[in-house]
């Protein structure tokens, strides 16, 4: 059976303490839990990713950057290297997000930079590719998806499947309320994975989380992980209140019951 992973990605929201005092009440109220499957992890800003691996420290909390250089060190004013994300002891690092890929103009070579930027420091890539709503509406879903795979992932070896975690996020469903159907996203993601049993081991299609992310809060998640090739969620605002990331959490947990 694949993990489950429940991320936030806290975007540019929280400073110190609110990042606290919610990492805090995160780990006292999952402590009661009995985890099987599910992996909940968090992806604060960098300024407070230390005091979020504090407090989770010990617990089955994760805590994720949503962001790392392409360069490994020097003259990059206001970049975050990955060596430096490691001394931390992070574990997870989202790359490729669409708001990067929009608004710093990433592309699919950046992103494999940055992703073997994170594999020499061991930090697990949160890979997030999605097609936006012009390519959806032109029959370029597939299409789309196939490219940033191929971009993405090229000359990348892997083997157990638990190198990357691949994030689907159709970019018209970011923060706009329009979640993708589960019939919308399991088709995409049931495209994913077939990539990936055609390009790799069959261990690496058949472990690798593929998460769903656009819109997912409480009410919408149990019928998105009832699908078979999906995974998990990466929520945005549905992340921010301690009590809706809880919820789903368990969701996740009784879903594997
Ligand atoms: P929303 O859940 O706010 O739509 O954001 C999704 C997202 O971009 C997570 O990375």
């Amino acid at each position: 059976m694949r993990k489950i992973i429940i991320a936030g990605n806290w975007k540019m929201n929280k400073g110190l303490s609110d990042t606290r005092e919610f990492v805090k009440e995160l780990v006292d109220t999952i402590s009661s839990l009995e985890l099987k499957h599910t992996i909940p992890l968090i992806a604060p800003a960098y300024p407070f990713l230390q005091e979020a691996l504090r407090e989770s420290f010990g617990s089955a909390v994760q805590i994720a950057a949503q962001n790392v250089s392409l360069h490994s060190d020097g003259a990059f004013t206001g970049e975050v290297s990955a060596t430096m994300l490691a001394s931390l002891g992070l574990k997870y690092g989202i790359i490729g997000h669409s708001e990067r890929r929009q608004y710093h103009e990433e592309t699919d070579s950046d992103v494999l930079g940055k992703m073997h930027k994170l594999f020499e420091q061991k930090i697990t890539p949160i890979l997030c590719i999605g097609e936006t709503l012009a390519q959806r509406d032109a029959n370029q879903t597939a299409a789309t998806i196939l490219s940033q795979l191929k971009g993405c992932l090229h000359g990348v070896e892997m083997h157990s499947g638990n190198e990357i975690v691949i994030a689907y996020e159709p970019v018209w469903a970011i923060g706009t309320g329009r979640t993708a159907t589960p019939e919308q996203a399991q088709e995409v993601h049931a495209l994913i994975r077939k990539w990936l049993r055609d390009n790799y081991p069959s261990a690496v299609a058949e472990n690798m989380a593929i998460l769903y992310g656009g819109s997912v809060k409480p009410d919408n998640l149990k019928s998105l992980l009832a699908c078979e090739d999906i995974d998990g969620g990466l929520i945005g605002g549905a992340s921010l209140k301690v009590d809706d990331f809880v919820a789903m959490v368990k969701i996740a947990n009784d879903s594997l019951a």
